[in-house]
C-alpha cells in the first residue's frame, strides 16, 4: 500500500512532493497557494444550500478549515464489477456507473483515505462524520478513519425490511448497510441529541440497529439514482447529531438526499457531485420543495341570475374523460428571482427554450433566475 502522509490542510504528501489526489489522476498544487472555490452550480442563498459540480477532493481543498458541523458521505461502493443482482424481480448486472468501479484494494483505500482526510480538515473541532457503505468499502473506510485519528462513535446497521433476494443462493440475503459515525478526533465533544432520539423511539434508548425502508416512490419522482438513500435515514442522522442553522456537507451528494433533509430540517447544506445528470436531479428535488402550486377550478354560469355557488368540476374530470374534447391548452413559464424570492418574469411559450429566449429579450440575464416553474393548463369540454 502506498505510504501517504497528510499536510495540515488534509492534502497528501509523498516525500517532498505535495499532491492532491483525485479519482484516477493527480493534481499538482503550488505549495502555499490555497485553491480557489469555483462558483457553485446551484446556490439558494435564502436557505443556504450550495451544490458544486466536480471532484470533491478539489472542492474540499478550497473549503475553509474547521468550518463544517456535520458530514454525511456515501462514497463509491466499488462494486460495479460485472456481478449480478436482482432488481424488480429480474437478474441484472451491477453497473451503477463508472464512478463505482473498483481500482483495486490499495487504490480504493488510498482514495478513501484522501477524501476522509479532506473531510477531517474541514470539520469543526467538535464536528462529526457519518459514512455509509456495504462490505465492499466500509472496512477500508473504518481502517482509514483509525489511521487518521477520528474517534469512532457507533456503527449503525441500517436494516432494509424487504431486500431483493440473493439469486446465486450461495450467500445470505444482503439486508443491511453499515453507517460509521465518528467525531473529528479524540478531543471532540460531539453533538448527540440523545433525548430527541429516545423520544423518537417511543421513550426507549435508540439502538444502533435502524430499520428504515428504502426510498419511497415520491422520493424518485424526479428521476432515479442507483444508490439513493431514503430521506428518513438522513433526517434521523441530522436530527441525532446537528442543530438548526448548522452546516451539513455531503461530498458525494448524488441525488441530493442529504441536502434535501438539511433543507427540511433548517440546516445549511453544501454538496459536491461529479455527474451533471445527478446534479440536475438533485436541483430538481430541491427546487420542487421550494415551490407549492395550488390549482383550483371553478365554472361559473353566465346568466342574469347566477347560482349562488360556482359549479366545481375539478373532481369530475377523470370520470368524464371518455367524452371530453381538448379545446384550450397553454404553457406558462414563471421565472423565480435569485436575489428576491418572487416571480420576476412570466410568459406563455411552447417550450422552455422559447421561454428562456423571451426572458433574455426582456433584458434579464440567466443568472437573475434561480429556477423556472412550468404550468400547463388543458381545458377539455364534454
Ligand atoms: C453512492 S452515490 C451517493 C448517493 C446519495 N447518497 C443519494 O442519496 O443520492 C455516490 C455519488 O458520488 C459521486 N462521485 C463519485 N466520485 C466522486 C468524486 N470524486 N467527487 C464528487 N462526487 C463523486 C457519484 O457520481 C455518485 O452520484
Amino acid at each position: 500500500m502506498t505510504k501517504i502522509e497528510n499536510n495540515a490542510d488534509g492534502t497528501e504528501r509523498r516525500g517532498t512532493e505535495r499532491t492532491e489526489k483525485t479519482e484516477g489522476r493527480k493534481i499538482e498544487a503550488n505549495s502555499g497557494v490555497k485553491p480557489l472555490l469555483q462558483s457553485p452550480a446551484f446556490e439558494d442563498s435564502k436557505h443556504h444550500i450550495k451544490i458544486y459540480q466536480g471532484d470533491c477532493l478539489e472542492i474540499l481543498a478550497a473549503i475553509p478549515e474547521s468550518s463544517v458541523d456535520l458530514i454525511f458521505a456515501d462514497p463509491p461502493y466499488f462494486l460495479s464489477n460485472g456481478g449480478i443482482t436482482c432488481h424488480a424481480g429480474k437478474m441484472v448486472s451491477v453497473h451503477k456507473g463508472d464512478w463505482d468501479k473498483s481500482r483495486g484494494a490499495d487504490a480504493n483505500h488510498d482514495f478513501n483515505r484522501s477524501w476522509l482526510a479532506a473531510c477531517q480538515r474541514v470539520l469543526k473541532p467538535d464536528g462529526s462524520i457519518w459514512v455509509s457503505g456495504t462490505a465492499h468499502v466500509i472496512h477500508s473506510v473504518g481502517f482509514a478513519m483509525q489511521q487518521l485519528g477520528f474517534k469512532l462513535l457507533n456503527d449503525i446497521s441500517w436494516v432494509k425490511p424487504n431486500p431483493p433476494p440473493n439469486l446465486s443462493c450461495r450467500y445470505f440475503t444482503h439486508a443491511t448497510e453499515t453507517i460509521i459515525w465518528a467525531a473529528k478526533n479524540a478531543k471532540s465533544r460531539h453533538t448527540f441529541n440523545y433525548k430527541l432520539m429516545k423520544e423518537t423511539n417511543r421513550g426507549k434508548q435508540m439502538k444502533s440497529v435502524w430499520e428504515i425502508r428504502p426510498p419511497e416512490a415520491w422520493e424518485k419522482k424526479f428521476g432515479k439514482h442507483p444508490t439513493q438513500k431514503p430521506v428518513a435515514l438522513l433526517e434521523r442522522i441530522l436530527l441525532a447529531s446537528s442543530h438548526e442553522g448548522e452546516l451539513v456537507l455531503d461530498p458525494f451528494c448524488g441525488s441530493g438526499t442529504t441536502l434535501l433533509a438539511a433543507f427540511r430540517l433548517h440546516r445549511q447544506a453544501l454538496g459536491c457531485e461529479l455527474s451533471a445528470d445527478f446534479l440536475t436531479l438533485s436541483i430538481r428535488r430541491i427546487c420542487s420543495n421550494l415551490v407549492q402550486v395550488d390549482l383550483s377550478l371553478a365554472c361559473f354560469q353566465f346568466s342574469l341570475d347566477p347560482l349562488p355557488d360556482p359549479v366545481d368540476r375539478s373532481k369530475c374530470a377523470s370520470r368524464m374523460s371518455a367524452q371530453l374534447q381538448l379545446v384550450q391548452q397553454e404553457r406558462r413559464f414563471y421565472f423565480i428571482g435569485r436575489a428576491k424570492r418572487e416571480v420576476i418574469f412570466s410568459v406563455l411559450a411552447d417550450s422552455l427554450d422559447e421561454a428562456r429566449q423571451k426572458f433574455r429579450a426582456s433584458g434579464r440575464s440567466d443568472s437573475d433566475a434561480l429556477f423556472i416553474i412550468k404550468t400547463e393548463t388543458s381545458i377539455y369540454l364534454a
